[in-house]
């Protein structure tokens, strides 16, 4: 135990062993699969400098463990920078991911013994780039368009330092003190750029102990937890002889109330978390009823209505509605303003989420788009998406300061009654002080930037939309409302033979064309310049056929128009690979000859 320390406490000045690693600076630009400490040109490092020392164990060295080093030369801060620069060098490579199987990655992790010897910062560090960083995805890389994950703005990486250091634990004020309050602004900020109250409304709620305008989250599942939790708690209150669906469960709730079952309604393009709360709050996966939707991916209201009720008739109790703003595959909003209106008529909680698309209220150009957000009871926004704050940041806001109550915990030593502590009301404990991001991002990029990043990424994913359209080799299957669209490859003449064919040759033409753009995307992916990704829609187009589409999603400002015509010149020309070509050639000739038989029949 204290050699373990003791090796973590002073790495560098402990062994010559590792001082002489294969010392390489990481090379931007490069496929290198390692990438490593030290720079030639750069003055020795500290794991050079020193010379070789054993390790022993000391109450000495358990001290230096917890001291900041002090030296302004120190190996601890030496290597510091060099990881800094490796990780620079990194997030300029253009370059998406290195072609390396996962399960030859997983060699590099397959021993689940704890090492009984400890090792010294400097190999971990090394193992980390070599093993690690170099088997990563660059995310950052403006050719990775394909998920939500995208590049952060550099002045994150400097000021997570200061998360990191003061590991304040939000959970309670006794553990982040100022934390606290810096995070009820945030919670205000954004449940301001949502409800637009005035100040007068923040200046009497934002800081009230007794209430909360929401609840941060390590992301949106955990935001849409919380919204549905409270709205399950809300609909099955304490009243007379029944203590409350919190102190007595689903079960006495729904016989105290009179109730078959209770269900949650989202149009099919309901994000998986949403099925998730299902489970978790008791209700069930099959409960939560997914709406059909229209040709643009919206929720249809006349069958949102019907199923309502429907539920109403079968003694069901409809705990919310849900809306998306920004729907994970194809960027689209539903009706918020109609949906309000169904939540309102069947006394259902509306929520809406707005994890991907909620930003969109910073563009004056757009916010339209979002017109009925205001109304929701409850609004999901995801700051580790187009808030660019790193990964773990989300948080669902509450139009009315007091529905928070209804899932408060308390206890003794910690979230004691009257404490302005926050983890009363949030799913999770133990929580970091990542508002502070989201806040270093608030103000540094501002509304105005948060705006300009919003337009250039609806009007960018526009004008690919038309490269795509005017392309032969590919069809526009999602038009994009936000930043995301689907397209798939279909060479012309296919799209010209889909708009004649009966069903079962579309179905046969459907078939083939999935087997290409599903072969199209794992090659490109394993090439590693660029990614997008890969889903499966039902267009009604194609007569609600599942189709598999590659999915964009345009967030980085870096993106520029020549990378993704680039991405369909790549597209195009793995469609010619020898491996597969010959597959589409003999399906032309058997068209042809499907072509020719007809004509002569007729
Ligand atoms: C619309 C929507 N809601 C919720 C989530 C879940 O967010 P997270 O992955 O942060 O938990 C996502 C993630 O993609 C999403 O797109």
């Amino acid at each position: 135990m204290w050699v373990l320390w003791l090796s973590y406490a002073r790495p560098f000045i402990l062994c010559q062993k590792y001082l002489h690693l294969n010392i390489m600076p990481y090379r931007a630009n490069s496929r290198s699969q390692s990438l490593t400490l030290e720079d030639k040109s750069m003055p020795k490092s500290s794991i050079q400098q020193h010379k070789k020392k054993l390790a022993f164990a000391s109450i000495k060295s358990m001290y230096r463990v917890f001291t900041v080093p002090e030296a302004p030369n120190s190996t601890l801060g030496q290597i510091d920078k060099d990881i800094s620069r490796n990780l620079a060098g990194f997030l300029q490579d253009h370059i998406v991911a290195v072609e390396k199987d996962l399960t030859e990655v997983e060699k590099d992790f397959s021993d689940s013994r704890i090492p009984d010897k400890p090792i010294f910062v400097s190999e971990q560090t090394q193992f980390l780039l070599d093993k690690l960083v170099a088997q990563s995805v660059h995310t950052a890389s403006p050719s990775f368009v394909g998920h939500m994950t995208s590049a952060l703005p550099y002045f994150m990486l400097p000021l997570s330092k200061i998360m990191i250091a003061l590991n304040q634990n939000l959970v309670k004020t006794e553990t982040s003190k100022a934390f606290t309050p810096m995070e009820r602004q945030v919670t205000g900020m954004l449940h301001r750029l949502v409800y637009e109250q005035d100040s007068e409304f923040y200046k009497h709620w934002m800081h009230n102990s007794h209430y909360a305008l929401g609840s941060m989250a390590s992301g949106g599942t955990i935001a849409n937890v919380t919204a549905l939790w409270t709205a399950r708690n809300l609909a099955f209150p304490a009243e007379g002889n029944f203590k409350g669906v919190n102190q007595q469960g689903l079960f006495k709730a729904l016989r105290y109330y009179g109730y078959e079952g209770a269900a949650i309604l989202v149009s099919k393009r309901g994000h998986y978390s949403l099925s998730k709360t299902a489970d978790i709050l008791g209700i069930g996966r099959e409960n939560l009823i997914a709406i059909d939707t229209d040709d643009d991916n919206r929720i249809q209201l006349d069958q949102l209505r019907e199923q309502c009720i429907k539920l109403q008739h079968e003694k069901i109790k409809i705990i919310s509605i849900v809306g998306i703003a920004g729907t994970t595959e194809t960027g689209n909003i539903d009706p918020l303003d109609e949906i309000a209106e169904i939540a309102r008529e069947f006394k259902a909680h509306f929520h809406v989420d707005a994890a991907w698309g909620g930003p969109t209220l910073f563009s004056r150009e757009h916010k339209h788009l979002l017109k009925g957000i205001e109304k929701a009871d409850s609004v999901t926004l995801d700051a580790h998406k187009q808030l660019y704050v790193p990964m773990g940041s989300g948080l669902v806001v509450f139009k009315d300061p007091a529905k928070l109550r209804a899932i408060e915990h308390h206890a003794q030593y910690v979230v004691r009654k009257g404490s302005k502590d926050l983890g009363s009301t949030t799913l999770e404990g133990s929580r970091p002080g990542m508002s502070m991001l989201v806040h270093s991002g608030l103000r540094i990029i501002g509304k105005e930037g948060y705006e300009i990043l919003i337009n250039q990424g609806i009007e960018k994913a526009k004008a690919f939309a038309s490269l795509i359209e005017k392309n032969d080799d590919f069809e526009l299957i999602t038009k994009p409302e936000l930043n995301i669209l689907t397209y798939r490859y279909c060479p012309q003449w296919l799209q010209d033979e889909l708009t004649i064919a009966k069903p079962e040759h579309a179905e046969r033409i459907n078939t083939h064309i999935n087997r290409f753009t599903k072969y199209i995307q794992k090659t490109q992916r394993e090439l590693g310049r660029a990614f997008v990704s890969r889903t499966l829609l039902e267009p009604q187009r194609h007569n609600g056929f599942p189709c598999v589409v590659f999915r964009v999603v345009l967030a980085n400002p870096l993106t520029t128009m020549d990378i993704l015509e680039e991405i369909l010149i790549e597209q195009s020309r793995i469609a010619k690979d020898d491996k597969i070509s010959s597959e589409m050639d003999a399906f032309e000739k058997l068209c042809s000859e499907r072509e020719n038989k007809k004509r002569k029949e007729n």
